[in-house]
């Protein structure tokens, strides 16, 4: 079909984020200018279903007027004011208390950002500024593991465990540290149990932590399901014993709810659901359900006590961003979170995850799917070039962007991973529909398939 008008204005004008930037001058954008609960409406009109929620993050799905009248209402009051100096707002102080509530670890205060790397980011300078505040300056590695996602800015793409985020970007920077992969499926030795296996990789921390010395680490970071990697799921007893090996070597742990927060896992936070104890969470996305761009961190009392000392001795806490609790971003996390509890979203999508667990895992059924896998409302299907040898296609053929291609043709907008396809619908969605995604994935992925025998990619 030929590009539109837009599409080449598109494609004159727009970096798109993760996007083959060569590929793009040729196939064009999707340009979808409208949305209504859990559908997408591109500008031919045809309808998508939302199967990622956005990037993870549109967890009430689209056109929620109740968000939209208090955002609207929070920018009549006062379109602006700033956290800086000592100055606040009701916004702010509410928020604040509610997140202290709701959060999976004691927190003494809460400090905002408008990204999930910015709150990243400031985890790493605060885990830097606490341990040059309790006179441990040696302290100051941060271990983050292979395949984890944390953002994108130079310290957070740091952590982030993938190699494209890395590759010619002359990152990571110096003493952030990785550490392996606890993906069973793939990493896993032939006849290693789950259990077998989160010894393995609790065994690993331990070496490295004790090649580096323990005294030179300040903080462990980890995604309760690694997402962005490829929803991969920690193997039984994994954050059982990793609590442990913090809390023995006083490193402090940092658990990356940015994805999981907010009801993705069958509770309010991962944390709870997969067994962590972190000293601190980092939040954003379905903390305004992607209504607006906000994020935050929770700041344990120790920590705070190191800050207070840090005020005193330099005069201030030298840090924060223009946005830094906005008002509008404010009023609407708390219309999201007010929504959550007295809509019980956590009730029903505890409810519907049955049913869409059970559906993803029937996908383990299909000739290309080698491991299917998730929790709650996220979750991956792996596909495979051989089942039996879970040998891998060839990454240049590009068999992940083809299928989610293939899958949009047939009405369902979806994320790949290299081939993981990833599942993170809104959590709004009912049985019905999450029958009808699954419906259009089916038809989908038999297309796939029909594609990848064409193109011989199945032989050996
Ligand atoms: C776990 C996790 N942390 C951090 C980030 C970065 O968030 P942002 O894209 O808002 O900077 C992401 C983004 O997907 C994420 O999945």
């Amino acid at each position: 079909m030929p590009l539109s008008n837009m599409a080449h204005r598109d494609i004159e004008t727009v970096i798109h984020p993760y996007t083959n930037l060569a590929r793009h001058r040729e196939v064009g954008p999707l340009i979808l200018n409208e949305g209504r609960g859990i559908y997408l409406y591109d500008d031919t009109g045809k309808r998508y279903f939302e199967g990622l929620a956005g990037l993870w993050c549109t967890a009430l799905g689209y056109g929620n007027e109740e968000i939209v009248e208090a955002a609207a209402k929070a920018m009549r009051k006062v379109s602006f004011t700033h956290a800086f100096s000592g100055k606040s707002h009701d916004g702010v102080i509410e928020l604040s208390e509610k997140l202290k509530e709701i959060a999976p670890c004691p927190a003494s205060k809460v400090l905002f950002g408008t990204s999930g790397s910015e709150a990243n980011d400031m985890q790493i300078k605060l885990s830097w500024y606490y341990n040059n505040a309790r006179g441990k300056p040696k302290k100051k590695k941060i271990i983050s593991r292979v395949r984890a996602y944390h953002g994108v800015t130079i310290a957070s793409a740091s952590l982030t465990g993938l190699p494209w985020i890395h590759t010619d970007f002359d990152l990571p920077i110096a003493n952030v540290l990785h550490t392996s992969c606890p993906h069973h499926y793939r990493f896993g030795k032939d006849g290693e149990t789950e259990e077998q296996f989160s010894a393995r990789m609790a065994q690993d921390l331990e070496d490295l932590i004790a090649r580096e010395g323990a005294d030179t680490i300040a903080a462990f970071i980890a995604e309760p399901v690694m997402g962005a990697g490829g929803v991969l799921m920690p193997p039984k007893g994994y954050f059982e014993k990793i609590n442990i090996i913090l809390a023995k070597h006083d490193i402090r742990f940092i658990a990356d709810e940015v994805i999981c927060g907010f009801g993705r896992t069958g509770n309010w936070f991962g944390t709870t659901t997969l067994g962590m104890k972190p000293q601190s969470i980092s939040m954003a996305k379905a903390i305004t359900s992607a209504y607006f761009p906000m994020s935050a961190l929770t700041i344990e009392e120790d920590l705070y006590q190191a800050m207070l000392e840090e005020s005193r001795k330099l005069g201030t806490f030298g840090h924060g961003f223009t946005y830094t609790a906005h008002p509008v971003g404010c009023a609407v996390a708390l219309k999201t979170i007010e929504i959550y509890q007295r809509e019980k979203v956590m009730e029903h999508a505890a409810k519907v995850a049955n049913p869409f667990q059970t559906r993803l895992r029937k996908l383990a059924e299909h000739p290309l799917v080698g491991e299917a896998r998730g929790v709650g409302h996220i979750g991956a299907i792996e596909l495979v070039a051989d089942k039996a040898t879970k040998r891998q296609f060839d990454p240049k053929k590009q068999v992940g962007a083809t299928a989610i291609g293939i899958l949009q043709e047939h009405g369902v907008i979806l994320r790949n991973v290299q081939d993981s396809i990833c599942f993170c619908p809104p959590l709004v969605i009912t049985t019905d529909e999450v029958h009808e995604m699954f419906d259009l994935v089916e038809r989908g992925l038999d297309a796939v398939e029909a594609w990848a025998r064409k193109e011989n990619l199945r032989a050996a």
